[in-house]
């Protein structure tokens, strides 16, 4: 398939869902290989049949990115079906609300572990496969404005949001030599089954005001973004029109925090 990602092969993370199967099918039809890997099997085989149903070349794989076995399986897989890997997206992630002063050891560590944990790992696995190529390759990791400024309803996650930040410029420094780029996005308030959860617990905790409504009623251009929205900054962050671009988090809110 022709496009700005042909040839090239791609992994998205939480690709079974909201705006990671966003960006694996926006990938995909801009001519890219993509490997799908999400823990909801069933989600994200569904995604890849319907890329593959319109064309494209998509391989649906089971990976908690919390488990190095399992991203290096995912990377493994990859390479025997396509032949290389060009592109890394740490997209996968989760929310889990707690008010502020009984936010618990446990809340805290199993936030951190997938969200910040799970792209220190999904780099490092990604640069050593780019590094087996001779070097070259772009990841991209997802952030979030709650990575920008903190929400006291759900701090944990706001605290791995900065983390993935941190990571991504970490590793732009580390990983320069190599001509390996690393940037991310921050995405504001996405309509996705993400909210859904969210949204119940911040209202059984009596946090509505930190809800979906609530948050999405003071974006300057006036609504909430879909997946799509994110789909153009992914796609730009992944092809070679990126290429003079590293360490950067582009933010994606609609006008929002503006930070
Ligand atoms: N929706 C928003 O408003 C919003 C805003 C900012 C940032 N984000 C971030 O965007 C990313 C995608 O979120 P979304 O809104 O599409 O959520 P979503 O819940 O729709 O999709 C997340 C996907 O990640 C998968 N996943 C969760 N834990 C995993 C793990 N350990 N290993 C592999 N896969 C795992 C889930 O199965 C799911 O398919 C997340 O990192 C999230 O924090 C979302």
């Amino acid at each position: 398939m022709a496009g700005r990602m042909a040839s090239r092969t791609a992994v998205v993370t939480g690709a079974g869902s909201g705006i990671g199967a966003a960006i694996a099918r926006g990938l995909a039809a801009e001519g890219a290989n993509v490997v799908l890997a999400d823990l909801n099997d069933q989600a994200v085989q569904a995604v890849a049949d319907g890329i593959t149903a319109d064309g494209g070349a998509a391989l649906a794989m089971h990976v908690d990115v919390t488990s190095r076995a399992q991203v290096q399986a995912a990377v493994a897989a990859t390479v025997e079906r396509f032949g290389r890997l060009d592109v890394w997206f740490n997209n996968a992630g989760m929310n889990a609300p707690m008010p502020f002063l009984e936010i618990t050891e446990e809340n805290f560590e199993r936030i951190m572990r997938i969200n910040a944990i799970g792209v220190l790992i999904g780099i490092q696995e990604a640069a050593k496969r780019f590094l087996e190529q001779g070097g070259g390759g772009k990841i991209v990791n997802t952030a979030s404005i709650a990575g920008r400024t903190g929400f006291p309803s759900f701090a944990p996650y706001s605290a791995s949001k900065a983390a993935v930040i941190s990571l991504t410029q970490a590793a732009a420094r580390d990983l320069a030599q190599h001509g390996i780029t690393v940037n991310g996005f921050a995405p504001g308030v996405v309509a996705t089954p993400l909210w859904k959860q969210l949204d119940a617990d911040l209202a059984a905790m009596g946090a509505a005001d930190s809800g979906f409504d609530s948050m999405a009623a003071d974006i300057l251009l006036g609504r909430p973004a879909q997946p799509e929205d994110i789909v153009p900054t992914a796609l730009f962050l992944a092809c070679s029109d990126s290429d003079y671009i590293t360490g950067q988090i582009v933010a994606i809110e609609g006008g929002m925090i503006l930070v």
